[in-house]
This record gives structure tokens, C-alpha cells and sequence, in this order.
């Protein structure tokens, strides 16, 4: 049996507010496989403020793309689509029927990264205007409980208007619980505790967040709130610039994009610092910098054993018409066991994924840095872990027993080895 579904892409252009329609999405699936068919309108290509949707698939021009990979969703509109948590609770609020993929774009509520909507009219709705509220953090947080928990009781005492209120967020990736909150500066991304965390996970990232900084790294910005006696952290989105007639949106597009990879364990091959390094010297509009930032993220990875730095995590902003590398986000300490090796998520020099300085030295030309220059770089962020992991940690208010809890993800051994190499 053959389902076709199609919808219409839109965008709000570098400086503007609203959307407009950019163009039409079809998605086929058969028994065979799925594709994905995507055109740009003509009145979008000869608007004087029209832009592509990412910087390498979908140029802007009157071609036919069509995509046969990652079940025929292309990087930029994959990008847009729920993950882990986000599907869990449109499973929920759908009421446990079956979803088709594409449902899962179209069930996503108007906040998700980038500047890009979905919908069946060829007209774009108006802009969101009303988003949860900071004050409303307490119900949303027994809520995502609840939803994590599976526990009708919990979920009854929170009503379902609040459930719905858990769908903003979803569209925004990731697996951990979040949802999208408005303060009176802008919109942050709310990532909630889990009852089953072995430590103070918003504590810590805040903490993470801070440290990365401290080491010249630019990280999202972030603050603690706590709620109903527990902490929440709220990462400030990058993708979203308030002006009095609304939201400004910058387009994002993520490594995964970039690396025209996918999230399969046969595609981790593509999985590479180096390679992003290269697509990246091709779309940034300031490559040198860009790429100095991300080998010095890539070597604070290292130090903070931050393991799950794939694709996912690291992403490119059109805050106008040029693209960059985004802020940095979504950093943790995994405090393994192994002190000899440990391996990034992505390759980080010619001996693979080894969280090493000799290796992370090896490709120092891959991010435009002679050998001197990324030695330094990397040795100032080991040193400054060194020295201010624990003053980070502490400010961020990690009790003493989690600062215990994670304190081998710093600095493991293994990343010293071969250092006269
Ligand atoms: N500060 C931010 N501004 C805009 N988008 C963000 C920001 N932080 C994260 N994102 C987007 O949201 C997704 C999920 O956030 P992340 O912190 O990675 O959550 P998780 O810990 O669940 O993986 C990211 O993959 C990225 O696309
Ligand atoms: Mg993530």
C-alpha cells in the first residue's frame, strides 16, 4: 500500500516576524521505503528576502529534490521533528494511536528549533503568541513526572490542559523532559530532573555550561530556577530574538544535517569533528573563528569526558542571511569507569574517536590551526578544567556527594597518554 502525504513548508525570513510559505513537501511511503519530494514555491524564490532552508540540501533554486534517506525526510525538515521526549508525549496526547512519521512533523507545535512550520494550508498561520509562562513551571514539571512515570494518577491531578501545555517543547529534540517557557526576556528551553538521576542533572549542566565558558568556549546561556523544591535549568534559545511585533527566528540546521548522516549505527561512520570541520569551512561566513571554536569545544569534550557530543549536539545559526556555528549546548560529564580510553561520539583526530591530546592534536589543519596554536588551545582548557572544575560546580550548587559523583569524567588519564607523541 502506497500513503502519500504532503504539507507546506514555512518560513519567517531574516528579520522579519511572521511566516511565509517557502514550499511544498510530499512523502511518499511504500512497502519499499519511503521519499521525500520537496520544491520551493516561485513567489518564495523571488521574494528579495527569500533564503535557503539549510546550506547544503535544499538550495535555493526551481529544482525537484528528492530524497530517498532517512526515511525521505530531508536534514532541514528532520531537524524540526520531535526526538525522544517529544514523541512520547505526542504518543500521549494522541492518545496512543499509531503514528506515522510524518504525523509526528505535523503534530509538533509551532516553537521548534530554527525558523521553519509545517502545515496543510498554503497560507501560514499567524505566529504563536502565547507560550507557558515561567510561573507555570511547578504544574509542568509534575506533569512530565507523571508522563515520564506512566502514572494515570499523577496525570490526573494535573488535568489535561496541562498535558497539552507539555507539547510545547516537543518539537525542540532531545530526550531528555523540556518544554519551551517565555519569561520577560525571551523564550528559554525549560530541561526538567528525572526521579532516576544519579546526580543534579540541572545543576551540573548549568555548572558545565559556566566551566565551558570559562574556557573561551561560547555556550548557550543559562540560569537555575527552582520549582516546588526542585531545580530546573533554563537555557536561553538562541534560535529566538524577541521584538515588539513577535519572535524573530534564526534557521538552524544541525551536524547531522551538515554531514548528510543519520542517526543509524551504520551511519556513525560519518560521525566526524573532522568532517564537520570541512562543511563547516564551506557555509560559515567567518570559517577561522568558527572552526578555532569548535576544536576548542571538541578539546573541552575531551577533558569533561562530555561523551555525547553526536551530531545532534552541535548545529550552525542563520541569525540573518549568513550561517555560523551555534552556541554551544547540551553539556554533561559521563563519569565512566575506563581511565585508559575513552571515546567520544564523534571522530576527533586520525586515531579515531579516542579522547586523547595527542589525537585531538593530529587534524589541527582540518580546523585551519597549526600544530602550536592548537597545542596551546588545548592545553589552556585542560588547565583550566583543571583548576576550576570543582568552583564551577560548587557556584552551580552540586552538593558535595554529586560533585563526588561525576568528578572521573575530568580529566581522565587516558586523555594524557602518548603525550611526548
Ligand atoms: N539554547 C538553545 N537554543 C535553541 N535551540 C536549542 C538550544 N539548546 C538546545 N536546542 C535544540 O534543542 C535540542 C534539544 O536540546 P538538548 O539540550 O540537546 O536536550 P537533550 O539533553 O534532551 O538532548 C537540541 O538538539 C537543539 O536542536
Ligand atoms: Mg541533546
Amino acid at each position: 500500500m502506497t500513503s502519500e502525504r504532503e504539507c507546506f513548508v514555512y518560513i519567517v525570513p531574516p528579520g522579519a516576524t511572521e511566516f511565509v510559505t517557502a514550499g511544498r513537501f510530499r512523502w511518499i511511503e511504500d512497502s519499499a521505503g519511503a521519499v521525500g519530494r520537496f520544491v520551493y514555491g516561485r513567489s518564495y524564490r523571488e521574494r528579495a528576502d527569500a533564503v535557503e532552508l539549510d546550506p547544503v540540501e535544499l538550495r535555493l533554486s526551481g529544482e525537484v529534490y528528492e530524497t530517498a534517506r532517512m526515511q525521505g525526510f530531508f536534514g532541514a525538515i528532520r531537524d524540526s521533528m520531535p526526538d525522544f521526549w517529544g514523541r512520547r508525549v505526542i504518543e500521549r496526547n494522541a492518545g496512543f494511536t499509531e503514528l506515522a512519521e510524518f504525523d509526528y512533523l505535523m503534530e509538533g507545535p509551532d516553537d521548534r528549533a530554527g525558523a521553519l512550520g509545517f502545515g496543510l494550508n498554503v497560507e501560514p498561520p499567524a505566529p504563536r503568541r502565547r507560550f507557558n509562562r515561567t510561573l507555570e513551571l511547578a504544574r509542568l514539571q509534575t506533569a512530565a513526572d507523571a508522563l515520564i512515570a506512566d502514572d494515570p494518577e499523577l496525570a490526573g491531578s494535573v488535568g489535561n490542559q496541562v498535558e497539552e501545555m507539555l507539547l510545547l517543547g516537543t518539537s525542540m529534540g532531545g530526550a531528555r523532559p523540556k518544554v519551551v517557557v517565555q519569561d520577560e526576556h525571551g523564550l528559554w528551553i525549560a530541561k526538567f530532573s528525572r526521579n532516576d538521576d544519579r546526580w543534579n542533572h540541572p545543576r551540573v549542566e548549568h555548572g558545565m555550561l559556566t566551566l565551558a565558558r570559562a574556557c573561551g568556549v561560547d555556550a548557550a546561556d543559562s540560569r537555575l530556577e527552582s520549582v516546588a523544591g526542585r531545580d530546573v535549568l533554563l537555557v536561553r534559545r538562541f534560535d529566538r530574538d524577541r521584538r515588539d511585533a513577535g519572535y524573530r527566528r534564526h534557521r538552524m540546521a544541525s551536524a547531522l544535517t551538515l554531514l548528510r548522516a543519520g542517526d543509524g549505527h551504520g551511519e556513525r561512520d560519518d560521525w566526524s569533528y573532522l568532517l564537520f570541520a570541512d562543511e563547516i569551512r564551506r557555509v560559515s561566513a567567518a570559517p577561522d573563528e568558527d572552526l578555532r571554536e569548535l576544536f576548542g569545544r571538541m578539546c573541552f569534550n575531551a577533558a569533561v569526558s562530555n561523551l555525547d557530543d553526536h551530531p545532534r549536539n552541535h548545529a550552525v545559526l542563520a541569525s540573518g542571511r549568513q550561517w555560523r556555528l551555534s552556541p554551544a549546548f547540551d553539556l554533561t560529564p559521563s563519569p565512566v569507569v575506563a581511565l585508559e580510553r575513552r571515546d567520544l561520539a564523534m571522530i576527533c583526530g586520525r586515531s579515531g574517536r579516542y579522547a586523547n591530546r595527542t589525537n585531538l592534536l593530529s587534524a589541527h589543519g582540518r580546523f585551519l590551526l597549526d600544530q602550536a596554536e592548537a597545542t596551546a588551545l588545548f592545553d589552556r582548557t585542560a588547565r583550566i578544567v583543571r583548576e576550576q572544575w570543582r568552583t564551577h560546580m560548587r557556584s552551580a550548587g552540586v552538593t558535595e556527594r554529586d560533585r563526588e559523583a561525576i568528578s572521573s569524567a575530568f580529566l581522565y588519564d587516558g586523555l594524557f597518554y602518548g603525550n611526548a607523541g
